[in-house]
């Protein structure tokens, strides 16, 4: 592939690696001058929501592509609306402070974004907040893709059940959500895995940690629906495109039982940090070989190309930065 990431996004020697500026309610704002006061820690994580973006740079056309964003704006507005917060930003002045901020950063490499809406000014968390407007920051960060290798990640069924909708509802991506999967990869790490897998309170597959599950078997995409306690991830969807028009592979959603992914022929993980990881083994049962399969090659090279704007098509998908 011709748009192979070969630059990493600058950042200033002063700041200790960090970039030179953020985002913070409508200002661009130095590194070191962004802070808050320490009353303000804790419990204004309590009803935080945020997203994950990626933006990936395409050295050919000196483009910095950043992927689904109308989508990530879209399920921030979602996970504010849950929380009764309200934006003081439409999408489009969003757009545009993700476009100043990269430029302002000068990132010319692969980059990861994170906006991220609070209640601030002091308002004890655990206390009702109605329909008040949220703070909005956005930051970025280098964060190299790695969609050019094959990944092959070790998986365990957590002991740990998934946050249901009626509890703590997975579909907000809400900071809180993540002390469920913290618990997960903890146990993971603590007993050699490298991601749990989550059952819900009904005894199905939800989710990885941090990242969407598909299986293949006999040919067939298989992934859990939304009702399973997933959050509505933006490259599920992309990829359930893929498999369907590009690679002609069936996509059904439905309830999996764990057993299923012991006898797949592939397993893999999807999300904007972890990309598209293929799972080697669940519960030290191989999956098919142990190693990535053949769907997921393609898949891979096929997302790969699209998210950098090598394969011209879809753009949609793409906001150009530059
Ligand atoms: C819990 C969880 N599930 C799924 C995903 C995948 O969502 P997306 O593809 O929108 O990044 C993520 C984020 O990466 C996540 O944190």
């Amino acid at each position: 592939m011709t748009g192979k990431s070969t630059s990493a996004s600058s950042a200033s020697a002063s700041s200790g690696g960090n970039p030179d500026f953020l985002w913070r309610s409508g200002e661009m704002v130095e590194w070191e001058k962004a802070t808050v006061h320490i009353s303000d820690l804790a419990w204004s994580a309590i009803s935080a929501v945020f997203e994950g973006v990626r933006a990936y740079w395409n050295a050919q056309e000196q483009q910095l592509y950043i992927f689904h964003l109308d989508a990530h704006l879209k399920r921030l507005f979602q996970s504010m609306k849950i929380m009764r917060m309200t934006s003081p930003f439409s999408k489009d002045e969003l757009t545009e402070a993700f476009i100043q901020l990269l430029k302002a950063n000068d990132c010319r490499g692969d980059t990861y974004l994170q906006p991220l809406a609070y209640f601030g000014g002091g308002v004890p968390g655990y206390m009702a907040v109605l329909e008040r407007p949220g703070e909005i920051v956005i930051t970025t960060r280098s964060a190299a893709s790695g969609l050019d290798e094959p990944k092959v990640v070790h998986c365990n069924i957590s002991s740990w059940s998934r946050i249901t909708d009626n509890v703590m509802p997975p579909r907000a991506k809400a900071i809180t959500n993540y002390q469920n999967s913290r618990y997960v990869s903890t146990e993971s790490r603590v007993n050699g895995y490298d991601f749990g897998i989550i059952l819900n309170p009904d005894g199905k597959v939800s989710e990885a940690a941090y990242a969407c599950i598909f299986l293949i078997r006999d040919g067939v995409a298989i992934t859990p629906p939304l009702s399973a306690g997933i959050l509505e991830s933006i490259t599920r969807e992309a990829l359930k495109d893929l498999l369907t028009n590009e690679m002609n592979v069936p996509v059904i959603e439905r309830d999996v039982d764990r057993t299923e992914l012991y006898l797949a022929d592939e397993v893999f993980i999807c999300g904007t940090a972890v990309e598209l990881q293929s799972v080697g083994s669940v519960d030290r049962y191989k999956v098919g070989d142990g190693e990535q399969g053949p769907v997921v090659a393609r898949l891979r090279e096929l997302f790969r190309d699209v998210v950098r704007g090598v394969d011209p098509k879809r753009a949609g998908w793409r906001t150009p930065v530059y």
